[in-house]
């Protein structure tokens, strides 16, 4: 098996890179941190890697999206699973960062450019690797495509709204794309945390993180449900079915809640 994650310096993507490993998968990490990636690369092999490729880049660069397909596919002939995850919120390193970045969220400081940003990581990065791999997996008739959307996509949340877009467009472009990639032989398979322990949560956390479920405990049932080829994978349970239900709630009463939640101005 012939593993591609985005996103794999870390939380998700590291954890699904372990667990293809520990199946004695060929595993491929792309990130922008190059140390943690050979770390990872590193823990692979000595969980059963059959072997580990290194690729730094950053997802919203398109020539370096192409390049780094190119490296797994002159050596290892294809491309069997791709886990297209790299995202988040975009910078939030501090507390100071965080509420400057929730400002360019709301009407207080809504910044067009942080918008952008996020879109450019969380979706454009997504389409630039679906253009290169999409041909590869038509042409071998084969193929599983996995992409990290998020349950906020359900509503937007308070001061969440350009991330909440973000994982709404993800998902509409898997419902479209899916038909029709199946008749290559292509599967799409939508991943839907609820909150997952990860470097994102750590930043972000905690006071609007419920249900925060340990990663290695999350991928598992990611993993299943790809390889099941389910199209949409959402967990945890508990955490999709309120997930739901908030998004049914009626919009006055949601926005009542929603304006008691935003950054104080
Ligand atoms: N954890 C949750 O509760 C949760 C819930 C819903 C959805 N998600 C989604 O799950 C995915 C993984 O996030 P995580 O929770 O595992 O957080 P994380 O630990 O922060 O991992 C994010 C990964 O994305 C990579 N990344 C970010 N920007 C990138 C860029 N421009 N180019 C290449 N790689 C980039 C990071 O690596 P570098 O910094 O090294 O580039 C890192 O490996 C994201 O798409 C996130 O939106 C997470």
């Amino acid at each position: 098996m012939r593993v591609v994650v985005t996103g794999a310096s870390s939380g998700i993507g590291a954890e699904i890179a372990r667990q293809y490993a520990a199946t004695g998968a060929r595993v491929a990490l792309f990130a922008r941190r190059r140390q943690k990636l050979e770390d990872i690369a590193a823990e692979c092999l000595a969980l059963g890697a059959a072997e580990t490729s290194v690729l730094e880049g950053d997802t919203t660069d398109f020539d370096r999206v192409r390049s780094a397909t190119a490296t797994i596919v002159d050596t290892w002939g294809g491309v069997d699973r791709a886990f297209l995850n790299a995202g988040g919120y975009g910078v939030s390193d501090s507390a100071e960062m965080q509420r400057a970045r929730e400002l360019e969220w709301t009407t207080t400081g809504f910044s067009a450019a942080a918008a952008e940003a996020v879109m450019r990581v969380n979706y454009i990065g997504v389409t630039y690797w679906l253009e290169t791999l999409l041909p590869i997996m038509r042409e071998q008739r084969a193929g599983t495509i996995a992409v990290t959307g998020a349950q906020t996509a359900d509503r937007g949340f308070p001061a969440h709204g350009p991330y909440a877009a973000t994982k709404a467009a993800l998902r509409a472009l898997c419902d479209s794309l899916r038909p029709d990639a199946l008749r290559y032989g292509i599967t799409l398979a939508l991943l839907e945390p609820g909150c997952v322990e990860s470097e994102l949560t750590e930043k972000n956390c905690c006071d609007s993180m419920p249900f925060l479920q340990p990663t290695a405990k999350a991928v598992t049932q990611f993993i299943a449900g790809v390889e099941h080829k389910r199209a949409v994978v959402r967990w945890p349970a508990h955490a999709s079915l309120s997930s739901k239900l908030a998004a049914s709630i009626p919009r006055a009463i949601f926005d009542r809640w929603a304006m008691r939640k935003l950054p104080r101005v």
